[in-house]
């Protein structure tokens, strides 16, 4: 995790440097710091919590400079206190880093053999003071760093400046997202292209294993030579391995400005923001996937379509929010296309033995695009030359550029850590993806995919409409308050929105909130019912409704309170609820398949407000990071 920017060339890199730092936060908040180089001078300003701690601290202070680097940190190694916030400094050497160095220890001890001091418990600093060392024997920053790189085990994203070497600014990448970005004669370095989209022209993402160096106005890019053969990034390499890259070789991608980035317009919170959004970025999730004029579904490029007539077995892994949709593809791909799903959370699909067959298809799901353990097991897919099909949020992310195949959510920039409109993006393009298996497997009639075109051009009118009533959600902090204790229950497809909503609660409102499938209701969990309980429960009219009803008859003979979320004005669920909503009135007949969708909406808003009103962060919750681009 943690956000790291730099820059060489610019005529103010404090501005620079501070913007792009508030668009990383969502990467780390707990402490961040920045360092300005004029001429053989660095001034460094630190400040524990949030930006704007820094904003204030450097606001009376001018800092003037073309060149500097920044970080916004999420803890790792020690505490949250000014000497463990970046940049660190050891002689002449300034340096931020994005990673884990799983080898710190070892170095440290070595270090303090030597007599070394260290100001802070960061494996940072480690680097910073091998560095230094190296930079007094071969008086080059890039030579020192090519050094360091042979020497460091994990996974890291550096950028690094000497007082001695004005104008220099070098960077490695092993692991973390790093972009390299340009506009004239001003370099950017980030680990998210939003931080410099107001100041560069054009970038490239770093491959693991790159170095560039930026000197004045020119820059080079040196890249391990033995690439392919050489895979593993943390075997040590010998610092002689980099050729120099032809610039003439490389690809650069064009800066472009996300329309629903970086203002809160008149909302108090992103995440309010974005979840409004979801009418007006559903269309995007749509569109590319159907002809509107012939009512059909379009089929992804020919080469996926063979693998998907081939095979009988996909797998879809993912980490939080993400997982979540994996899961409710399941129940889509399944009903849909009659095509087996098996569903793991990458931190465990990684280290298990699983038979995968040179047949079977795997999705991997990721807003970001940079998750450290979804990125691994994308890893060892492809040298096991498994295809791979990636749904990501953020275009020529790691997963995007590492897969064979891409799905975009194309639900623009979503900041807030906890994911709502991405998530319901993923389950438009997860529910289009499970239609397309259908159609190339011959199991859907011309009459059904036209309906479902149909109902999936209702949704940005029936997402609205559910908004419309957010009010009612607001006006149930109250009730939702005296309560201590959470289960959130659904059947079949509305289980993962369940398991979803009892995430989001988790995350903003930090109590203890859990997911049950109805059916498993009594092998436990009714055991925990007593007042201070409040059951959510989620019962659209689909194939489950009956047996719904008849566990809500349970939970309710047992004294617990119910929220139940149901369908247009079902007056059942309003009898056995103490609190209820309904979702709009759907006339469609794929309404299995827009329920858990429309459903996702309540789960948002109900965690949203409760948040709010308990006075929480709402966009950046405790402890917790938008990308976790660490184990
Ligand atoms: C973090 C975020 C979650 C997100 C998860 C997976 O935990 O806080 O909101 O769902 O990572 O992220 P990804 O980018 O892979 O979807």
């Amino acid at each position: 995790m943690c956000g790291i920017i730099g820059c060489v060339g610019v005529t103010n890199s404090k501005q620079v440097l501070l913007e792009g730092l508030k668009t990383l936060e969502y990467r780390g908040y707990d402490s961040s710091g920045i360092a300005i180089f004029n001429k053989d001078n660095v001034n460094i300003v630190k400040a524990v919590g949030k930006l704007s701690q820094l904003q204030k601290k450097v606001n009376n202070q001018e800092m003037l400079g073309s060149h500097g680097i920044a970080h916004t940190r999420w803890a790792t190694h020690g505490k949250v206190t000014e000497e463990n916030a970046h940049p660190h400094i050891v002689g002449s050497i300034s340096i931020v880093h994005n990673g884990i160095i799983e080898n710190y220890r070892k170095l440290k001890t070595e270090l303090l053999k030597d007599g070394v001091v260290f100001k802070s418990e960061t494996d940072t600093e480690v680097i910073a003071h091998l560095l230094n060392n190296y930079y007094e024997k071969e008086k080059s920053l890039l030579q020192a760093v090519k050094k360091v790189k042979s020497v460091l085990q994990g996974s890291f994203a550096l950028l690094v400046s000497s007082v001695k070497e004005p104008q220099t600014l070098v960077a490695l990448k092993s692991g973390p997202p790093l972009l390299f970005a340009r506009s004239n004669e001003s370099y950017f370095f980030s680990s998210d292209s939003l931080a410099f989209q107001n100041y560069a022209t054009e970038f490239f993402p770093l491959e693991d294993g790159d170095i560039i160096e930026v000197k004045k106005d020119k820059f080079s890019l040196l890249r391990d030579k033995n690439k392919n053969e050489n895979k593993s990034k943390n075997e040590n390499k010998n610092e002689n391995e980099n050729e120099i890259i032809d610039q003439k070789n490389l690809i650069w991608i064009k800066v472009s400005k996300d329309q629903y980035s970086l203002s809160k317009q008149s909302y108090k919170h992103f995440m309010l923001k974005e979840i409004f959004e979801q009418p007006q970025v559903s269309v995007q999730a749509i569109s590319p996937y159907i002809d509107q004029v012939k009512m059909e579904l379009l089929l992804p490029c020919k080469d996926l379509q063979q693998k998907i007539k081939k095979t009988k077995k996909i797998f879809i892994i993912a980490c939080g929010t993400s997982f979540y949709a994996a899961m409710e593809a399941k129940y889509y791909i399944e009903k849909a296309a009659g095509v087996s799903v098996e569903v793991d959370t990458a931190s465990e699909f990684r280290y298990r033995h699983t038979p995968i067959d040179q047949d079977d298809l795997v999705l991997l799901i990721s807003q970001s695009g940079e998750t450290a353990d979804t990125l691994s097991v994308l890893r060892s897919l492809k040298e096991k030359e498994i295809s791979v099909i990636s749904l990501c949020n953020t275009k020529s992310s790691s997963i995007d550029r590492l897969s064979d195949f891409s799905y975009y959510m194309n639900a623009g920039v979503e900041v807030a850590v906890a994911s709502t409109k991405a998530f319901v993006n993923s389950l438009i393009i997860l529910n289009i993806f499970s239609e397309q298996i259908a159609k190339i497997k011959n199991k859907l009639t011309t009459t059904d995919e036209k309906d479902f075109v149909a109902s999936m051009l209702s949704l940005p009118r029936l997402l609205g409409e559910v908004l419309d009533f957010s009010i009612a959600i607001k006006d149930k902090v109250e009730f939702l308050s005296k309560h201590k204790g959470f289960l959130f229950m659904g059947r079949g497809f509305s289980f993962p929105i369940s398991m979803e909503g009892a995430l989001k609660l988790k995350e903003l409102v930090y109590l203890h909130a859990e997911a049950y499938s109805f059916g498993e209701m009594k092998h436990g969990p009714l055991a925990l019912i007593d007042k201070n309980m409040l059951v959510i429960a989620l019962v659209p009219k689909d194939e489950f409704y009956e047996k719904s009803l008849s566990n809500l008859e349970e939970v309710r003979s047992r004294g617990a309170s119910i929220f139940g979320i149901g369908s247009y004005q079902d007056k059942e669920l309003a009898r056995l609820s103490t609190e209820h909503f309904f979702l709009p009135k759907i006339t469609e007949s794929f309404c299995w398949s827009l329920n858990p969708i429309l459903a996702s909406l309540p789960m948002q808003l109900l965690a949203y407000y409760f948040s709010d009103y308990l006075g929480h962060d709402v966009d950046q919750p405790r402890n917790l990071a938008k990308s976790v681009t660490v184990e």
